[in-house]
């Protein structure tokens, strides 16, 4: 089945379906899997450590399928290893960058060059226009509810509100977790999703059953925005050991974060201290609980392959619309 739309159009893929980049938890195989079932499978590029290992993790992939994916590059200054992932995606010529947290007028730049495309995640109307101007093929228009950094505007209005000022294609992260979904985000407009959470859930995802069984057994009322991570606001389970910690910085990061000559140092100390917390929290049993998702929890109700939740979210997706009144008159 294919579901045909301006991004599948771009990209070349049978679903306008991206398996959103998720920072230690995206890995070679769930990318495989999204590509090969015909979605975009994706992962952060930091996910391949140390940085050269990316050239391996992008040849595996390449050996593995030979359908489109994508690799998520932060572009902000506290990136330190910024310049050499774009140096190896671009040896590696990925079909697909997903620009994030910074200016991405450089890497729009060299991956034209090369027929790569360039979608860039925005929360808002400012975002948006700026990563239009500087050439953006699309953008990731990340909602309120997302999982990991999320926006604050409901993605009811996000889509059809950018949509009056830009005409990329756009595709809807945040509150996208099954077929239902998939169809209004399209109805709003959008050309596809990007989908995280829903993708935590499934065998192939290398993370504790714990923290996958935390995806399926919570609500969206225990989803919680938290400043704790690497200072820029995501959403997290409110566990324990989250509710323990608190979900604010404290005043001198605060002050710190809001002066620009201090702002990349502030995110990039803040991603150190977290990182050795989020990687016990998601690679072993701990009760230091810090599990990123967005409030599709509450509609993910199993842990399955990739290939089998590829299936259901199409057979979702048919039914919605049927089931859409056809008594016009
Ligand atoms: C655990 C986790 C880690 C994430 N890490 C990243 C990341 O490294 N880079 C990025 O651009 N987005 C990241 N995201 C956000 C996703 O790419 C995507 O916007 C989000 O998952 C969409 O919302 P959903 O999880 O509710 O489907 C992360 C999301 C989660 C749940």
């Amino acid at each position: 089945m294919k579901i045909q739309t301006s991004f599948t159009n771009c990209m070349g893929c049978d679903l306008p379906i991206i398996m959103a980049p998720m920072f230690l938890v995206s890995n070679i195989a769930m990318v495989v899997a999204g590509s090969e079932h015909g979605i975009i499978g994706s992962f952060p590029a930091l996910n391949a450590r140390p940085v050269d290992t990316l050239r391996d993790w992008l040849q595996e992939i390449q050996n593995r399928t030979n359908k489109p994916y994508a690799v998520n590059l932060v572009v902000h200054r506290s990136n330190p290893y910024y310049a050499q992932q774009l140096k190896i995606c671009l040896e590696k010529k990925v079909p697909m960058i997903i620009a994030s947290l910074g200016d991405p007028a450089e890497v729009i730049r060299e991956a034209h060059q090369i027929g790569t495309k360039v979608f860039c995640d925005v929360v808002n109307l400012e975002h948006a226009q700026k990563a239009v101007s500087k050439g953006a093929d699309g953008l990731i228009a990340v909602a309120s509810g997302a999982g990991g950094h999320a926006g604050n505007i409901s993605p009811f209005v996000l889509i059809p509100y950018l949509l009056q000022y830009v005409s990329v294609p756009i595709l809807a992260a945040g509150g996208i977790g099954n077929g239902a979904t998939l169809a209004a985000a399209l109805a709003l407009g959008s050309s596809g999703v990007s989908m995280g959470t829903r993708f935590i859930a499934s065998q192939e995802c290398g993370v504790t059953e714990d923290y996958k069984n935390a995806i399926v057994h919570s609500g969206p009322e225990d989803i919680v925005t938290t400043y704790k991570l690497d200072g820029v606001p995501a959403n997290v389970i409110h566990t324990p050991y989250v509710k323990k910690i608190g979900t604010e910085l404290n005043w001198m990061e605060r002050w710190l974060l809001h002066h620009r000559q201090f702002r990349a140092w502030i995110l990039r100390l803040r991603a150190w201290k977290s990182f050795k917390m989020l990687q016990q929290a998601i690679e072993k049993p701990t009760w230091k609980q810090v599990w990123g998702a967005g409030q599709t929890v509450g509609i993910i109700q199993e842990i399955a392959p990739i290939p089998s939740i590829i299936a259901q979210i199409q057979q979702e997706y048919i039914a919605a619309i049927q089931q859409l009144p056809h008594n016009l008159l």
